[in-house]
């Protein structure tokens, strides 16, 4: 949330505090809940459902705490009127988050398969794609998929709160953020993983046909919990809604039964996979399945038969910065035109560089080597292979174009240009739109910058980095 965002909901709950919520909140028991939660339903329109009682995993909090409804019954605040911190929910204390009902999609598919169908004829491709970071971003949570510790000692995150602390719990295959608030504690399980795991895992929960955010994310720098993204610390916010534009550029596919986070279960495709940069596989499947004798291919995109531009556009969806979807997800084909089905951020807007992305797509055009030639992304990426940290592959790329004498740079003795061109003109830098806030201090995952330029103080630290492994290799 921004920072207007924030303010705006630090007034709202404090006059909801105020006016509503004093003169009730004396006694938190069972029945003041249950007829804050009609009241809710009511708002919403919705027609009461059976809830779970509550239990030794997740117990009403105690009477001394304030307990509100709060922005038309979207979701629960419950405090402290004296301490600091509080909590979000969007289900009612004392309950679980409902575990979705088996609904039918709302939308026909457009003919989305998914990676498995692609499997029979085309099983390289398949296996090793498997191993991206496109492939992996977002997955069921399960043992084999799940990061960090949950060991006792290891598993907690403090806050600056001392009386708010979060516990990841593993039972049997099921893992659980428990939130400790003074006396008062509660679960919400963890089961959806967003993030390959080369910077970090975060976690999404089902309530009814409703994603939200968990609000501890794991870092894989440093093995450790920490606040999610835009997140405070000193606050458990589990009432943050994932809305479709986040999986649109992290997942497949989708039925989006309504805004901004409600969506059919079982119509997931989880990973960003063949089909966004392909097109939707099902008529090229059922043809080649039915003229097993044709090798020409029907009824999908080869993005490199397109024009530059529609190749851009491709990788575009997810990697031009903080672009809207104007309307429905799913919209877009390989070989359309972005700019139909995403609106692109206002010209010199910070958003254009953020989603936590630093927008490759505008970066990469302001390159002399993107304005005298014709390159796209796949001139330096093969979307179908983990190629990350292979600085001696991305640096051949390099020389598909350039010769290593066409570096004007003489190189103190030691170091071979060819082994890695990318550090010193396509330097990381941290950047501010993925600051995780925790009490150790805030973090600032570093991206690669993808304006190829010479770069001085991006050299300096390389031979200073080139010195000190030299030096402490003696
Ligand atoms: C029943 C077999 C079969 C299945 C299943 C299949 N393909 Fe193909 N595919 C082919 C054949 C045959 C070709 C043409 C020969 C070639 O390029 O390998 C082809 C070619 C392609 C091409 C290259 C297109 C071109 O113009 O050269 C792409 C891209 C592709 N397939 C993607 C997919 C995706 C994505 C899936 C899964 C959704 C998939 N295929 C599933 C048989 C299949
Ligand atoms: C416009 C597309 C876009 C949107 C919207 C978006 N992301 Fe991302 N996200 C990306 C891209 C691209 C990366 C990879 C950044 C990189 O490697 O340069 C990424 C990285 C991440 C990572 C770190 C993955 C790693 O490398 O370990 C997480 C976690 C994540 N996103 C979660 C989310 C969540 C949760 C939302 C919604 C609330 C969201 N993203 C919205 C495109 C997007
Ligand atoms: C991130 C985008 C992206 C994803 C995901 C992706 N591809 Fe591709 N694929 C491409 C591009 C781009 C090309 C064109 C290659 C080039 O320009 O060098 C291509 C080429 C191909 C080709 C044709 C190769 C040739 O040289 O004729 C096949 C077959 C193919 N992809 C299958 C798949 C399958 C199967 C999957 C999933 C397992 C997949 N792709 C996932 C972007 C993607
Ligand atoms: C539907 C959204 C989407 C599309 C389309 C897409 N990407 Fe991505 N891409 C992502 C996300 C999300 C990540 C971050 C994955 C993660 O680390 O969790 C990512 C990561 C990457 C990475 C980093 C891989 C690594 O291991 O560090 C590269 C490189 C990349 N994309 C290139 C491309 C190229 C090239 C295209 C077009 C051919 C493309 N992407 C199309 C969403 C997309
Ligand atoms: C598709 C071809 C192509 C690729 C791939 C390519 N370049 Fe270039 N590059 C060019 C062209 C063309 C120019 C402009 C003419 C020149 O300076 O040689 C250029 C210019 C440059 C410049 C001068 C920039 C300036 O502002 O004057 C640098 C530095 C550079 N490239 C480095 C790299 C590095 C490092 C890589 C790999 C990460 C790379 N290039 C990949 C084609 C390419
Ligand atoms: C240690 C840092 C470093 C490495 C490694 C490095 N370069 Fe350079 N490069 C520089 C610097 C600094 C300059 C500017 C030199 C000057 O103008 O005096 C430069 C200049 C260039 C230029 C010419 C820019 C112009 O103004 O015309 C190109 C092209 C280039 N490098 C490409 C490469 C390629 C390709 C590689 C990998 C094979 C590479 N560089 C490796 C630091 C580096
Ligand atoms: C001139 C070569 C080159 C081109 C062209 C290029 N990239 Fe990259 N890209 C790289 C290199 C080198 C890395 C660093 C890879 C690594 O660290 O493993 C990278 C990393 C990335 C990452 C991961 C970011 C991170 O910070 O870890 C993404 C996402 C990405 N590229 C997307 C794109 C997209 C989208 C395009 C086209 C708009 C593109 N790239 C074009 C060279 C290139």
């Amino acid at each position: 949330m921004k920072t207007a965002g924030w303010i705006l909901a630090i007034i709202t709950i404090a006059v909801v505090i105020f006016f509503f919520v004093l003169p009730d909140s004396v006694s938190i028991d069972e029945a003041a809940i249950e007829r804050l939660q009609r009241q809710a339903d009511q708002q919403a329109g919705r027609v009461d459902s059976p809830r779970g009682a509550s239990d030794d995993r997740t117990p009403l909090p105690p009477n001394d705490m304030v307990v509100a409804l709060v922005d038309d019954g979207d979701y629960w605040f419950i405090g402290k009127y004296e301490d600091g911190g509080g909590v979000e929910i969007p289900f009612p204390p004392g309950r679980r988050p409902e575990p979705p009902a088996d609904e039918p999609p709302q939308h026909a598919n457009p003919g989305y398969v998914g990676p498995q169908s692609c499997q029979e004829c085309h099983p390289q491709y398949y296996q090793s794609f498997q191993s991206t970071a496109h492939y992996r971003t977002t997955r069921p949570c399960s043992p084999e998929t799940i990061d960090g510790s949950f060991v006792e000692g290891q598993n907690v995150l403090r806050t600056k709160e001392p009386n708010l602390a979060f516990e990841m719990l593993r039972r049997d295959d099921q893992f659980f953020q428990r939130v400790r608030f003074f006396d008062w504690h509660f679960e919400v399980p963890m089961q959806i993983i967003t993030g390959s795991s080369k910077m970090a895992q975060t976690y999404l929960y089902w309530h009814g046909d409703g994603l939200y955010q968990h609000n501890v994310t794991h870092l894989t720098e440093g093995d450790k919990w920490i606040n999610s993204p835009g997140y405070i610390d000193g606050d458990a916010a589990y009432a943050r809604p994932v809305p479709a534009r986040c999986l649109d550029c992290h997942m497949t596919y989708f039925d989006y039964r309504a805004p901004p986070n409600h969506y059919t279960p079982n119509s997931i495709i989880f990973g960003v996979t063949c089909e966004r940069c392909h097109g939707p596989g099902e008529a090229h499947v059922q043809f080649h399945q039915q003229h097993p004798e044709q090798k020409d291919a029907h009824e999908i995109v080869l993005p490199s038969e397109l024009s530059r531009q529609r190749q851009l556009d491709i990788c575009g969806q997810c990697h031009a910065g903080s672009t809207r979807l104007r309307g429905e997800p799913f919209q877009f084909r390989p070989g359309d035109e972005l700019t139909q089905y995403y609106t692109p951020p206002p010209e010199g807007s910070d958003a254009a560089n953020s989603v936590h992305t630093s927008n490759q797509a505008d970066r990469m055009a302001e390159s002399e080597c993107f304005r005298q030639s014709e390159m796209t992304c796949t001139d330096c990426h093969n979307p179908h292979e983990n190629e990350r940290g292979n600085m001696r592959l991305f640096s051949d790329k390099c020389l598909q174009c350039h010769q290593t004498e066409s570096c004007h740079f003489t190189p103190p003795g030691g170091i071979d240009l060819a082994d890695n061109c990318i550090d010193c003109h396509m330097p990381t830098r941290p950047t501010e739109d993925l600051r995780l806030r925790s009490i150790a201090g805030d973090v600032f995952p570093s991206l690669r910058d993808h304006f190829v330029r010479v770069d001085q103080q991006a050299t300096d630290e390389f031979l200073q980095r080139h010195q000190s492994e030299a030096t402490s290799s003696q």
